[in-house]
């Protein structure tokens, strides 16, 4: 396999020359919170602003004609690099929005309805979830008095399958699971819990915010019904994020959100609707947003998603050794690099994860601290709060030594003075 140019890559991302608190050499490592840009996603944003911007399917004049080009490459981009079809990839402004936006569709469907769920009914979520894919269902559960239930976690940080088929039971209606743990790292085995979902004519809802930047996903051949994600982890701009759900249930969906550009016919009393995905994209679009994560997505598949996971897993695996070698040191989730991705959280004895990542920004290193948006799991594993470090392309060994000497540093200031 093909390795990584990482100076090269290094230099399309401006930031990374930063100096951080007085003059440190960056070094990022909080990818799973939010990644950095490189030129050519701010490139193409200034482009569209500079060059092309108007409302993208409004207007009769050439900037719209434009914009709209540009708006619906984007999302020709995102479709065939999760490989699906065109018309079935929404733009929302977030992965939150997106999860929302299925939630809420389904406490508005009509009895009769597949999207219809009611008292007795079950949604199913995990106790690793990330509060995106957690809260939205807990509302709905509220809305509707159907039941929330969940998979548990084992103690080294997998999803405990034993009691799959009763948890996925004939009232389950959906099915919400995280692709990959942003906090234990762990790649979630879809197969049988996705099989299961359909056995009992559930929907299954992918949240895939920590996996389709770093590694191959085929929203085809995975056989959901659903994925979430979003475009400011993957390189992209803030404020876009993606929805994509099969055509045919798209088209039964209620709207979320409502207005101009979703419409068909409109009079003073009740409007039509238009299909997907114009039907989820009410008000002038997220333009500028879509292209820049059109321009990401280029970015990413230049280089080849399959060359980006192999270098991830190495850094991961480097990662791994080293901080296992600092004393009272534990990682928290599964070590074996065939069930997990890039993002490593760790706990230290005697150390608050809070002081460690203020010792570590003062060496310019960035890391998250805290609960990781994921309460419920900081409870499985007894704790408040977790150091994580999470890795992406432009992330190198010299990167890893210098997270591994940062921590063992930190430790011998708190620990040992
Ligand atoms: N997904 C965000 C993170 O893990 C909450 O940082």
């Amino acid at each position: 396999m093909a390795s990584l140019d990482i100076s090269s890559i290094k230099r399309d991302f401006p930031i990374l020359s930063r100096k951080i608190r007085e003059n440190n050499r960056l070094v990022y490592l909080d990818s799973g919170a939010t990644s950095q840009k490189p030129n050519s996603v701010l490139d193409a944003e200034r482009d569209f602003y500079t060059q092309h911007n108007a409302a993208a399917h409004r207007g009769a004049h050439q900037l719209a004609e434009e914009a709209t080009e540009l708006y619906e490459g984007a999302r020709e981009k995102v479709a065939s690099f999760i490989g699906a079809d065109v018309d079935e990839v929404i733009f929302t402004k977030s992965a939150t929005e997106s999860i929302n936006a299925i939630a809420y569709s389904m406490g508005n469907a009509q009895s009769g309805s597949r999207f219809h769920i009611s008292r007795g009914d079950r949604i199913v979520v995990s106790e690793m979830e990330h509060h995106a894919n957690l809260i939205p269902w807990q509302e709905l559960a509220r809305r509707t008095g159907a039941e929330l239930v969940w998979f548990k976690v084992t103690d080294d940080g997998r999803l405990d399958l034993t009691n799959l088929s009763e948890l996925i039971n004939s009232r389950t209606k959906i099915v919400a699971l995280t692709h990959q743990s942003n906090v234990l790292g762990t790649i979630n085995p879809l197969e049988d819990i996705v099989k299961r979902t359909h056995e009992v004519g559930a929907l299954f809802v992918l949240d895939a915010c920590q996996s389709v930047p770093h590694y191959k996903v085929n929203v085809k051949s995975l056989d959901i019904d659903f994925i979430a994600f979003s475009g400011h982890k993957m390189l992209g701009p803030t404020g876009v994020g993606i929805l994509w759900g099969r055509k045919e249930l798209l088209d039964e969906m209620p709207p979320f959100l409502t207005g101009g550009s979703m419409i068909e016919t409109v009079t003073m009393e009740s409007a039509t609707y238009l299909d997907a995905p114009k039907r989820f994209e009410a008000g002038v679009p997220n333009m500028a947003q879509a292209v820049g994560l059109g321009a990401a997505v280029d970015y990413l598949s230049a280089i080849g998603l399959d060359v980006i996971h192999s270098h991830e897993t190495e850094l991961t695996r480097a990662a791994i050794s080293g901080l296992r070698t600092i004393a009272g040191l534990t990682i928290i989730g599964p070590t074996d690099m065939t069930l997990r991705g890039g993002v490593v959280s760790f706990a230290i004895e005697g150390i608050h994860p809070h002081d460690l990542g203020q010792a570590l920004d003062s060496y310019g290193i960035a890391v998250r601290t805290g609960h990781h948006c994921a309460w419920p799991l900081m409870r499985r594993f007894k704790t408040v709060a977790t150091t994580r470090a999470s890795f992406y392309l432009y992330n190198d060994l010299d990167d890893v030594n210098a997270l591994v000497d940062g921590v063992e540093r930190a430790r011998k200031y708190f620990v040992e003075r």
